[in-house]
């Protein structure tokens, strides 16, 4: 046998062997598939980190988010051509495990580990801002010590954030009862936050002073580029339909309409979002506000539309933390099946059919870390692990063509290798707009893997029975 570390699982063998017993329950369609997508897409990018972003781009904000579109846009191309070629559960892990190796396929399945457990703690946090302050316009307020994670409120104590915990435990709840449920509740509330950008853009569209695009980019292309990186945030997601693959109707076809057609539609609203938000309110008023979306709309006088926008950023973000948390459990399922984290996190409960135990494991992690760390940290962990994760994914894309260029593909991403090579390009150039600090916390979280992959997967791994 070969270098264990470059040992490949076969994809004719993935496909008939979906392990009896261990399989999920095959019930998403392509419109599933595009909700899912959007659910796991619009959230606290568009509805918090803007206003951010609006600060450091100024009315430039557009091209940052045409140009984390485009990052997204040619990861997209190839991940479908991967989701349609191997529509296991898993993702991107489960696709370079049979192209790059095990060892690869480890990194990047404790890649996304990291990605999607800190994107649902980091979506948390911007659920709690908005939360908070329709509770306020009720006249409730929950003691401050409990609204933030410590440090995060200059000169106040704070303990942690409890409605941010609250809502991730709500949602294992929900995933770990069963996908029909989940999908319905899902489903129901993407369509009302879709409505809501709707309603923001048509009314607050009105108020658009084109003076207040005029200086457009007043930081230069630096920070154009700054903004674009953290804007990426509110792309991640739609690479999350990829990880439902095994419990798709007819993944070959879904799963590239649902990839494509949800990174479309949300591309499309978010740069229109954004050139009516720096229309409406010159940029510099963003500074130091929770609910930027908000804002426009209160300033015009709109308050009562104002109030639902705020009711559907909420439905917004809980339906991104469905998903995202989702994508995690299947990820570590997929994992876990294979030997290369502990079985027990791979049983399926006997009534609900789901992975309950990890559901729960990864849920309560992923609220500890939302009641303890910062949107700020959070989102920009969560960016680099998932640009690396693009980075890794066209790479494999090229290997593949090379290695396997017969084999059938429902879906082929265009031009090969540009469109990878561009998907490898932008991302590459996005991840070196983030900072030292992330960059370490990356560099840790990777090394730790590397001593678990070393100490106790390599060891356990299913492939050791086919010597
Ligand atoms: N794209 C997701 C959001 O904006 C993670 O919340």
């Amino acid at each position: 046998m070969a270098n264990p570390l470059f040992r490949k699982k076969s994809i004719s063998g993935l496909l008939n062997a979906q392990s009896k017993g261990r399989a999920l329950k095959k019930e998403l369609g392509a419109l599933d598939l595009t909700l899912l997508g959007i659910g796991a897409v619009v959230g606290t990018g568009i509805f918090v980190l803007t206003g951010t972003a609006a600060l450091t781009a100024g009315p430039a904000l557009i091209l940052s988010f045409v140009i984390a579109g485009l990052a997204c846009l040619f990861a997209a191309l190839a991940y479908a051509e991967f989701a349609s070629t191997v529509p296991i559960a898993g993702s991107v892990y489960t696709y370079t495990y049979t192209t790059l190796g095990e060892f690869i396929a480890f990194i990047i399945g404790w890649d996304l580990v990291l990605e999607y457990l800190l994107a649902v703690s980091a979506v948390s946090v911007g659920w709690s801002g908005y939360f908070q302050s329709l509770l306020s316009g009720f006249g409730v307020h929950i003691p401050i010590a409990f609204t933030s994670a410590p440090g995060t409120i200059p000169g106040t104590t704070t303990y942690f954030n409890l409605p941010a915990f609250l809502i991730v435990i709500l949602i294992t709840f929900l995933l770990s009862v069963g996908v029909k449920q989940s999908k319905r509740a899902n489903n129901i509330m993407v369509m009302m936050k879709v409505a809501v950008v709707l309603i923001f853009i048509a009314v607050a569209g009105r108020y658009v002073k084109p003076a207040n695009w005029d200086p457009f980019m007043p930081f230069g292309f630096n920070g154009v580029f700054e903004a674009a990186a953290l804007a990426f945030f509110a792309f991640i997601g739609f690479d999350a339909i990829a990880s439902a693959a095994e419990e798709t109707k007819n993944p070959k076809k879904d799963l590239p309409i649902g990839i494509l057609s949800s990174l479309f539609i949300c591309t499309l609203l978010y740069v229109t979002v954004s050139a009516v938000m720096t229309g409406v309110v010159p940029y510099q008023k963003f500074e130091g506000i929770a609910n930027p979306i908000s804002l426009p709309l209160q300033v015009s006088g709109q308050n009562w539309v104002a109030g639902i926008i705020d009711l559907g950023a909420i439905l917004g973000m809980t339906t991104v933390m469905l998903v995202m948390l989702y994508g995690q459990t299947r990820i570590t399922f997929s994992m876990s099946r294979d030997g290369l984290l502990p079985s027990i996190l791979s049983d399926v409960h006997k009534k609900y059919r789901t992975p309950f135990k990890v559901t729960w494991l990864v849920g309560l992690i992923a609220a500890l870390m939302g009641a303890f760390i910062s949107l700020d940290e959070l989102a920009q962990l969560v960016n680099i692990g998932t640009l690396s994760a693009f980075i890794l994914i066209s790479v494999a894309v090229i290997v593949l063509r090379v290695k396997q260029p017969d084999l059938r593909r429902a879906f082929r991403c265009p031009a090969v290798p540009l469109i990878p090579g561009l998907a490898i390009l932008f991302c590459g150039f996005l991840i070196f707009q983030l900072g030292t600090a992330t960059w370490i916390r990356f560099a840790i979280w990777l090394a730790i893997g590397v001593v678990i992959y070393f100490s106790y997967s390599q060891k356990q791994s299913k492939l050791n029975n086919d010597k």
